[in-house]
């Protein structure tokens, strides 16, 4: 370990091919899976909203923004059952039979367009500080390989985001109480995406899984976003807030970690009817990944389409099970225009990734 250890502290990069601890795969697995669940469910989130978003042009974002996250999910699941510890379809069993765990901010229900925007704004911003905080110095290369691409399209994201908020405080006064009453539900959750502080001897940072601690990240998104929010003059729902005149930093005071403890154990306020929502999809749709096996020849003839589909159908099929039209997460996972390490497969939804540079590490054994 000492020898892996200090080949990861040189820059090694670490091939799923490659050997390495068991504790090191089950690590960085455990960190991906629940990235892949993430990205899932808050794919799902943004398919409950297609129906009820106002106007064309935002219609169109939201339908983006879907396909954008199964696709992220896609990607993830690939690189995670490529590790060996679950196979991708034990992977959804255990996240819809609530066994695995996915973010804190998708264990909550969001209620107006206020919350797609408070979303949009505030968690996919926090959800890319971490994603780069992560890609700047991964040792895991098809992770840090795939992050590429999701943090170029959660970017997009974040400006939706922005663009919608700009658009609401620029709005009549209802518009604004409407938003700030999205505010007070989801800062606190978005905050705490980033977890509490990180335990000194924490492994993802010492394998060169994450490069800053949480605690240092979740200051990054409070130092930006709580001035920009009051700047457009709504109110941060945080009693301790204030304003270090020497350090010139805020900070929101003490902070409740109880809540992120109950997500955790799938106890959030929305967290059984999610789950519940997506297994219902899972379950509906087996006859598309059926499908999809028989025209590539049979179950494992081309897996990566199967599974795929199907996934793609769990996000995109409306609440009364009707198609919604769309090149889905095939485009999302295995379109090319975005990352330069990604290529479709003939699967359509496989990708092509190319091994990093680099010396093999040590062995497992080390
Ligand atoms: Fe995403
Ligand atoms: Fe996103």
């Amino acid at each position: 370990m000492v020898d892996f250890e200090t080949f990861l502290d040189g820059g090694g990069i670490i091939e799923a091919d490659d050997d390495m601890p068991d504790a090191y795969r089950r690590e960085v697995f455990a960190f991906i899976e629940m990235h892949a669940n993430s990205e899932l469910m808050g794919g799902l989130t943004e398919r409950d909203w297609i129906p009820k978003t106002p106007g064309l042009r935002h219609k169109m974002a939201v339908l983006a923004k879907t396909q954008d996250e199964i696709g992220h999910g896609h990607l993830l699941y690939m690189i995670a059952a490529d590790l060996g510890v679950k196979t991708r379809t034990e992977m959804l069993e255990d996240l819809f039979a609530g066994r695995s765990r996915f973010h804190n901010v998708f264990h909550y229900r969001a209620v107006t367009w206020g919350d797609q925007v408070a979303i949009a704004f505030l968690v996919d911003a926090a959800a890319l500080i971490s994603q780069q905080a992560v890609f700047k110095n991964c040792s895991y290369g098809p992770y840090k390989r795939i992050l590429r691409r999701i943090i170029a399209e959660e970017g997009f994201h974040m400006r939706l985001g922005e663009d919608r908020m700009m658009r609401i405080a620029e709005g009549t006064d209802r518009q604004r109480r409407m938003f700030q009453e999205s505010l007070d539900r989801w800062f606190w959750p978005a905050l705490q995406l980033f977890g509490p502080d990180s335990a000194p001897d924490d492994v993802l940072l010492r394998w060169h899984i994450k490069s800053e601690r949480n605690e240092v990240l979740r200051d990054r998104w409070v130092q930006r976003f709580v001035p920009m929010l009051q700047s457009y003059g709504f109110t941060i729902p945080a009693p301790g807030l204030r304003f270090d005149e020497e350090t010139h930093r805020w900070d929101v005071g003490p902070i409740d970690w109880e809540p992120l403890r109950r997500t955790l154990a799938q106890g959030g306020p929305d967290s059984s009817r999610r789950i519940r929502e997506a297994a219902d999809n899972w379950s509906r749709t087996a006859w598309v990944r059926a499908a999809m096996d028989n025209a590539a020849g049979g179950p494992g003839g081309c897996s990566g389409a199967a599974d795929g589909a199907g996934g793609a159908d769990v996000g995109l099929l409306g609440e009364e099970g009707e198609a919604v039209e769309s090149g889905g997460a095939a485009d999302g996972a295995g379109g090319a225009d975005a990352g330069d390490s990604a290529a479709g497969s003939a699967c359509g939804v496989g990708v092509a990734v190319e091994r990093g540079g680099g010396s093999p590490p040590p062995g497992a054994a080390s």
